[in-house]
């Protein structure tokens, strides 16, 4: 077997069918909303990319601190000897890991992006060509088979993209999580931290721009997808913090009265003018909040590292 296979669980029709409904249900629902998985095209992969290296952004850099001064001790307390990671995109901070889990056959690579894992994935065989990397094009928010690889496994899921997911979709993640695991496999989990408001506005609402035309992604990819007639700079970047749910929620705001089309659903959907469309909610959290979120799926939080200026934790639970 070639050390780098790409398999996609889900034919190209399914997710054209995927991103067909999600559109139907959140354009037509008030307020209106938008899944956050539908940025990731090529082009939303390389934005979000980019935006990992803003002054503004911090949790990349906190979360890679992180793993460049904790890898040895995640290896030690899970010496794992296949890695799965869900929304693994580049795999850039992947890379401390790999190199701690001296045991490691297989990495197993997870994301919608195709573009994103055949990048990432080529790139790492050539780094290390003893290391099996099977890559799924999957979404984790469905049911996931993984490939038969040996125990024990170390799931990742970095970056806090946990956030993204709403409350009771977290539960269901989590419960799923639990479900692919076996007694003695660990989760290793990526959480921004609740902290100061303008802290956290600024790091969705950079100077340069970058965020808000990863945003207005989502409109080109129903553009290009449903042959819809956004148009982007009619739309407005919205970053604000909600405290009640301490979480960040980003929306577009129509600038103006308007009427867009899409044509593959046959859809005309108003806008009013001031009427915002939500794209993402980005949840920050608490020790307390992750620990018993975990705890009800099954999953038994043994450690709770974070970076110097206590903005970002990375947590290892174990399936029992
Ligand atoms: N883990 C990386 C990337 C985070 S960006 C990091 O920490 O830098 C979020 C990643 O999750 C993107 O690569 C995106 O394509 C992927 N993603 C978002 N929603 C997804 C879903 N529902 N299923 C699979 N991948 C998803
Ligand atoms: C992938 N995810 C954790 C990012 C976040 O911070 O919620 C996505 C993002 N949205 C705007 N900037 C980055």
């Amino acid at each position: 077997m070639s050390p780098f296979r790409i398999t996609r669980t889900l034919p190209e029709d399914a997710m054209a069918a995927a991103l067909r409904a999600d559109v139907q249900e959140g354009l037509t629902a008030d307020p209106k909303s938008l899944p956050p998985k539908w940025f990731y095209d090529a082009h939303g992969s390389e934005l979000f990319e980019r935006i990992t290296e803003l002054p503004e952004y911090y949790p990349t850099r906190a979360e890679r601190e992180i793993l460049a001064g904790r890898a040895a001790d995640i290896a030690a307390a899970l010496p794992a000897r296949t890695l799965v990671e869900l929304g693994s995109g580049s795999s850039e901070k992947t890379r401390y890991l790999i190199g701690a889990l001296t045991e490691l056959d297989t990495y197993v690579p997870v994301d919608v992006s195709d573009s994103a894992l055949t990048q990432a994935g080529q790139a790492l065989v050539a780094e290390r060509p003893q290391l099996r990397v099977h890559a799924l094009i999957a979404d984790f928010t469905a049911p996931l088979t993984l490939p038969e690889a040996p125990g024990p496994r170390l799931l990742a899921f970095l970056g806090g993209t946990i956030g993204n997911l709403l409350p009771a979709q977290r539960a269901e993640f989590l419960a799923g999580v639990r479900a692919l695991l076996s007694p003695g496999d660990a989760l290793l989990l990526g959480t921004d931290l609740v902290k100061d408001e303008e802290v956290l506005v600024r790091a969705y609402d950079d100077a340069a721009g970058v965020t808000a035309a990863f945003n207005k992604n989502v409109l080109n990819v129903v553009n290009r997808e449903l042959g819809a007639d956004f148009d982007p700079a009619a739309f407005d970047h919205v970053a604000l913090w909600d405290a009640a749910q301490e979480w960040i929620e980003m929306r577009l705001r129509s600038r103006v009265a308007q009427t867009v089309k899409v044509p593959a659903l046959d859809l005309a959907v108003d806008f009013a003018a001031g009427e915002e469309l939500r794209t993402e909610v980005s949840a920050k959290f608490r020790r307390e909040g992750v620990e018993r979120e975990l705890a009800a799926a099954g999953l038994h939080l043994t450690r709770w590292w974070t970076d110097s200026a206590r903005r970002f934790a990375l947590s290892l639970s174990m399936a029992r």
